[in-house]
């Protein structure tokens, strides 16, 4: 074998190579997706079931309307359940009504996505209990199971310690840190039967004045969240923490208001639904919630806000 034959022929061993490499990159890709990529679908939802714990504050409403517009069979939970149908009603049943409506107008019946309004306090056992029996009515014939239980629920309040009345501390931990266990535990049959997620929100870092009891309640989170984690991870559950650094709580918090025009009839956006306001998480962020949701080997935590959106003054995005 000459010089230049032995050159070809190694050219040709590391061409094949490579392309043996490239096709088992390729294959072990496939089998196990990349944290961090959401998958390809037209209709990521495809109908499967989520709950969203409540949609009586902003981020809980902006969640539950995002993944419904996305093809998820979205339960959410609201105070008054799916309320009287009058114009008393609070504006997140309102919008969810107004959501529901407009979806009937439309001509394509292909879409998955819908929203059953349902009444659940994380602090109220018997709701709980309910709650999963309304949902069962509502899954498909022979599918029993939760895609992903999403909390929203939760409280804050403002102050300093001596200030503040100890009521206020055991309501902050009463809902945002044992409100996800007896959610942990209500929903844990639905989840395991689908290999189901738990998403919680909060984190371990950061302090500020007149927010302890608050504090408290984030850091717990992250380790209650950890340790279920360890607990669940036998049961094919996953749980999945979101990390709200940089975007402000009161604002996730509040209370949603329909924008009012000025003949005081309530706007509506060009597909129809009510307008309503603050709208707290951007783009980018429900771009990180569809991650969390999607991704077939999700991360332990997610950071909804890049860095760079951190110190931005103004908290309210629009659509
Ligand atoms: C709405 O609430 C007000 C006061 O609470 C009451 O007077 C009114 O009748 C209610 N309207 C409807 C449609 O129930
Ligand atoms: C649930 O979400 C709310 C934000 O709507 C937050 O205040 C609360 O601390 C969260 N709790 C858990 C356990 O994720
Ligand atoms: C977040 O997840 C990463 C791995 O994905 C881990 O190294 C890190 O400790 C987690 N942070 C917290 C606060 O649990």
């Amino acid at each position: 074998m000459d010089e230049q034959t032995a050159l070809v022929l190694a050219l040709q061993l590391v061409a094949l190579f490579s392309i043996a490499g490239a096709l088992l990159l390729y294959l072990l890709c496939k089998i196990k997706p990349e944290s961090g990529v959401e998958s390809e679908e037209s209709s990521p939802g495809a109908g499967k079931p989520v709950l969203v714990t409540s949609c009586d504050n902003a981020i809980g409403l902006q969640i539950a309307l995002h993944l419904a517009d996305r093809g998820y069979r979205v339960f959410a939970g609201l105070k008054d359940g799916a309320a009287s149908g009058d114009s008393n009603d609070s504006a997140s049943a309102r919008v969810i009504r107004g959501w529901l409506k407009h979806r009937e107008s439309l001509a394509s019946i292909s879409l998955q996505g819908t929203i059953v309004a349902l009444p659940l306090d994380v602090n109220r056992e018997d709701l709980l209990h309910e709650s999963v029996d309304i949902i069962r009515a509502h899954l498909p014939a022979g599918k029993d199971g939760l895609w992903a239980v999403i909390n929203t629920s939760g409280v804050m309040y403002r102050g300093r310690l001596e200030q503040q009345d100890v009521t206020h501390w055991d309501a902050i931990l009463r809902t945002n840190v044992v409100g996800m266990l007896r959610v942990a535990r209500t929903f844990q049959t639905l989840l395991r039967s689908s290999q189901g997620r738990i998403i919680t929100l909060g984190n371990s870092e950061g302090e500020e004045a007149g927010l302890v009891a608050y504090t408290a309640s984030r850091y717990a989170i992250q380790g209650a969240s950890n340790a279920l984690r360890e607990e669940l991870a036998t049961s094919g559950v996953k749980v999945i923490t979101l990390n709200p650094k940089g975007l402000s709580m009161d604002f996730m918090l509040t209370t949603p208001k329909l924008i009012s025009k000025p003949d005081a009839e309530v706007s509506v956006d060009i597909f129809g639904h009510l307008e309503f306001q603050p709208i707290v998480l951007p783009p980018s962020a429900l771009h990180v919630v569809n991650v969390a949701i999607t991704c077939g080997n999700p991360k332990r935590n997610y950071t909804l806000l890049k860095k760079q959106l951190w110190r931005k003054p103004l908290h309210i995005f629009t659509a």
